[in-house]
């Protein structure tokens, strides 16, 4: 078998995160502006082009494959993409899985679940009708919630994302997360980062884990737990609802020494880290004349491009973000 994907430091890469478009039905403000300027269709890899790197990483053992977006399944025919990775678990695959905004997932939930995945992250960031559209700039609350138990009746294992953020979810994040450990769905919480210009200024909403925990610690007991989901996530454990909190802490603790990801675009370009400025073109590699081989140089170019860890900085009032790009094109 091909050696493993090990970068300069020493880490083995065994997730890969691809995004399979930078499209998206919703518009959260801490994303994207209202009048996104999304990628021109050409040049976002096609369903076979996608299928192809996903198998060169799987080849080169990586284990656990993430679809993202943008909302990956806004895609047409995604679910083919899906079935297509899906026949690699089991052989060499360990984990097929989607984050996505669940405005889709009462269609889709069955037919994610014949193809192997067997859990979601849902991005949820509010349960009020009235906040979730001002927040996402559409009025979907209804259908992402019909969604989420479409996607448990379904049989799928679910995560809640939630981006804390202030002024906005802060007063209700310990009820969104007593309302998904009730309902038997884990809840992760993140920290708004600086990628690619939004409409107003993130550093309004920004509000570090560090806060919310201790918040959280006025009503609950949050005990410690070692649980791992090969994200960035680390856990704590509710003692009163018995469900998993993660906390994913970009700004206030880093994670990187830990760190087993990579990302590559729905244009096939590869970035080794979030906050990468680098990047290796994979589209150029599957479009050549052997892409077998060009895709074996790029996944050892990618090796020597990864940094050792990202350096995003809170921000101040009026300040750039830390790179121009969006989150909804490296797919998180
Ligand atoms: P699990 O498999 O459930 O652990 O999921 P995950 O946390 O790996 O994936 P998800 O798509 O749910 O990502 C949650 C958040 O973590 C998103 O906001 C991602 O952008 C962020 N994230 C994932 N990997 C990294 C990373 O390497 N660096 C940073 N800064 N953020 C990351
Ligand atoms: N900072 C933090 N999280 C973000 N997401 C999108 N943009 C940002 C950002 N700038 C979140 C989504 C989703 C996950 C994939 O990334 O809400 O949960
Ligand atoms: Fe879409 Fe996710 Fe960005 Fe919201 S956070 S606009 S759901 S890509």
């Amino acid at each position: 078998t091909a050696p493993s994907l090990i970068d300069t430091f020493q880490r083995r890469i065994t997730y890969l995160r691809l995004s399979v478009t930078d499209r998206c039905d919703l518009r959260c403000q801490y994303c994207m502006p209202e009048r996104m300027q999304f990628l021109p269709r050409a040049e976002v890899l096609s369903l076979e082009e996608l299928h192809k790197v996903a198998t060169a990483f799987i080849d080169r053992g990586v284990t656990k494959i993430r679809l993202t977006g943008g909302e990956p399944l806004v895609r047409r025919d995604m679910i083919d993409l899906v079935r297509a990775i899906g026949r690699r678990i089991g052989d060499g695959l360990e984990e097929l899985t989607l984050t996505t905004n669940g405005t889709r997932l009462s269609e889709f939930a069955e037919d994610l679940f014949d193809a192997g995945v067997r859990r979601v992250n849902v991005s949820l960031d509010t349960l009020d009708p009235v906040k979730f559209e001002e927040l996402s700039r559409r009025d979907r609350l209804s259908q992402v919630l019909e969604g989420i138990a479409a996607a448990k009746a379904a049989g799928l294992s679910i995560k809640i994302n939630i981006v804390a953020l202030k002024g906005v979810n802060e007063h209700e994040i310990a009820d969104i997360i007593a309302w998904a450990h009730g309902e038997g769905y884990e809840a992760t919480l993140i920290e708004v980062m600086p990628l690619g210009e939004v409409d107003g200024d993130r550093i309004d909403h920004y509000l570090p884990l560090t806060q919310v925990q201790s918040d959280l610690e006025e009503r609950w007991t949050l005990e410690s737990d070692a649980h791992r989901s090969g994200g960035p996530a680390r856990y704590v454990r509710v003692a009163e609802t018995g469900g998993r909190l993660g906390l994913i802490t970009p700004l206030t603790s880093n994670f990187c020494d830990g760190c087993n990801r990579i990302r590559v675009t729905a244009t096939g370009q590869l970035y080794a880290c979030l906050g990468g400025r680098e990047q290796v073109d994979l589209r150029a590699a599957v479009r050549s004349d052997d892409p077998d081989a060009a895709l074996q140089a790029a996944m050892e170019e990618a090796m020597t491009i990864k940094p050792e860890r990202h350096h995003f900085s809170i921000r101040k009032k009026g300040e750039a973000p830390h790179l121009p790009r969006h989150m909804s094109v490296t797919g998180g």
